[in-house]
């Protein structure tokens, strides 16, 4: 596999064995879906959390990325930074953190706001969710 010379180890690393690839199933209540796209290439990116529903603790992560490697680095990264954090704490992460984390060069910019979009994305989903279940159990009881 050929990689252009400026990517730095860590996303050759992420790209050559990207972690928690794969799928929850989306209609598992304790599962948060994210699906972006990235309009500028057309590369997407689905990123799924699973949360205890208890502690509100991310207690694990998958993705699925059709996209370029800085694009499958910054998801792999991501769903190891989201594992064992609290969701409000996950909103934080910042495409910049992990850009500089995989020292992606300036165009590759999108690819790392690819993966925070997608984190975003999944905790909205997750309560959404969690919000439509409560107010189906007020509705029933
Ligand atoms: Fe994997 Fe830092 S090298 S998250
Ligand atoms: Fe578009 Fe990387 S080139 S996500």
């Amino acid at each position: 596999r050929v990689l252009p010379r400026f990517y730095h180890e860590r996303v050759v690393d992420h790209y050559d064995n990207p972690r928690n690839v794969g799928s929850f199933d989306k209609n598992d209540p304790t599962v948060g879906t994210g699906l972006v796209g990235a309009p500028a290439c057309g590369d997407v990116m689905k990123l799924q959390i699973k949360v205890d529903p208890i502690t509100g603790e991310i207690v694990d992560a998958r993705f699925k990325t059709f996209g370029c490697g800085s694009a499958i680095a910054s998801s792999s990264v991501a769903t190891e930074w989201v594992k064992g954090k609290q969701m409000e704490e996950v909103l934080t992460i910042k495409n910049t953190e992990i850009a500089k984390h995989l020292s992606l060069p300036p165009v590759k910019l999108h690819c790392s706001m690819l993966a925070e979009d997608a984190i975003k994305a999944a905790v909205k989903d997750y309560e959404a969710k969690r919000a439509s279940a409560t107010a189906g159990t007020t509705a029933t009881a």
